[in-house]
């Protein structure tokens, strides 16, 4: 293989990004989350090279090459090479199948903007390798093992909603996932005459990882302290608001909210999953906008330039509901808008962010979309 890409691949798979409606950090805590799958994604080509152990990735665009040892596997320096190494790792820890090969990576999803760039990334390549040698990882174990990947190689103690969505989107449709139970159902969008935007800031504060596993900490934190009273509890999804309040002296104020934030936050992912059934998206949008308040004002992982595209919002009835998505400070922000009003509202809110950030932003329409998906390929001789 070399740099330009001029070989035949065997397989070519896509794998999406994603967007989460509402049930911002309510995975890792096991509670229910509404994302889907979008139509950006990145793009895989793989092909077997007849080594026993030699793999070589070209990433187009950050226009790297890494060449992996499947013998001598060990986290990188190089912040993306470990998300290829980890799951490499992974699914040696499973199959005793993979051997050498040669993929290409191309993407089309802004990195690091809570778009899930790494789950698509994660997923796609073991969904390719687990293809490509036959391993017969079922798509959950995929979601799985990506999701350990990035606990082990990125250090990201991330939940599984992103691998989930990235894996099982479908058309049209938006995934109301138990984290508990790993069930979903699937809802259908029919948005009629608004359409999904997605808001750019284009900015990614160097807080998210320490912050995101902080976050993660103080909510195991606050299941510790309530475990002192209910023992059977393990995680925030079966705590009540009254248990909470019933403990709420011996914790601290910090962690209280944390944790109100979370209970909160679980009732609403379910009211917003009655709402999208019933098409009733004004009730819908404005949980968004409670969701938003709820991770700026208790879990605090919200930033100005986040803030300033949900408010800017409000109050414009044409915009049914918007809030920051994702690990926090920094990334898009999720609105749902009137169709009529798309152009003009980009144009607007694209001046006042500049005017105040100096920073350009991007807005671009989304559509639910399927999972990751793959193509086999007739592979000529001699190439
Ligand atoms: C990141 C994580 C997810 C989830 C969201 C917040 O995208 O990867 O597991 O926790 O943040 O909802």
């Amino acid at each position: 293989m070399n740099k330009e890409n001029n070989f035949n691949p065997e397989i070519i798979v896509d794998s999406p990004g994603r967007i989460n409606f509402i049930g911002g950090h309510t995975d890792y805590n096991n509670g229910f989350v509404l994302p889907a799958a979008i139509d950006k994604k990145i793009k895989f080509e793989f092909k077997k090279n007849g080594t026993s152990n030699i793999c070589n990735v070209l990433s187009k665009n950050y226009n790297k090459f890494l060449v992996v040892d499947l013998a001598k596997i060990k986290p990188s320096k190089e912040g993306w090479e470990n998300y290829i190494l980890g799951v490499l790792q992974q699914l040696l820890d499973r199959s005793d199948r993979v051997r050498g090969f040669d993929c290409v990576i191309s993407s089309e999803l802004p990195i690091g903007s809570g778009l899930s760039s790494s789950a698509a990334l994660e997923c796609g390549f073991a969904y390719g390798i687990n293809e490509l040698f036959d391993l017969k990882l079922s798509k959950l174990e995929i979601a799985q093992l990506c999701r350990d990947a990035e606990h082990e190689y990125v250090g990201t103690k991330c939940g599984i909603m992103d691998q989930y969505a990235s894996v099982f989107g479908k058309e049209n449709m938006v995934l109301f996932l138990d984290c508990l139970s790993l069930e979903y159902q699937l809802i259908p969008m029919q948005l009629i005459d608004y359409s999904v935007l997605i808001i750019n800031t284009n900015v990614e504060h160097n807080l998210s990882t320490s912050h995101y596993n902080k976050r993660r900490e103080e909510c195991e934190e606050g299941v510790e302290v309530i475990r002192e009273k209910y023992s059977s509890i393990s995680s925030l999804r079966e705590v009540t608001l009254s248990m909470l309040e019933e403990v709420k002296k011996e914790m601290s104020p910090v962690v209280y909210q944390r944790c109100l934030y979370v209970i909160q936050e679980n009732e609403r992912v379910q009211k917003a999953a009655e709402y999208l059934k019933s098409n009733n998206f004004k009730n819908f949008g404005e949980l968004l906008y409670q969701c938003h308040e709820g991770l700026r004002y208790q879990y605090e992982i919200s930033c100005n330039e986040l803030d300033f595209l949900v408010d800017f919002s409000k109050g414009k009835n044409f915009v049914l509901g918007s809030r920051m998505m994702g690990g926090g400070f920094g990334g898009c922000t999720v609105n749902i808008i009137h169709k009529d009003f798309v152009d003009t509202y980009i144009e607007e809110i694209g001046w006042a962010y500049e005017d105040k950030f100096n920073v350009k932003l991007d807005a671009f329409k989304v559509a639910p979309s399927n999972g990751t998906s793959h193509q086999l390929l007739t592979v000529k001789e001699n190439q």
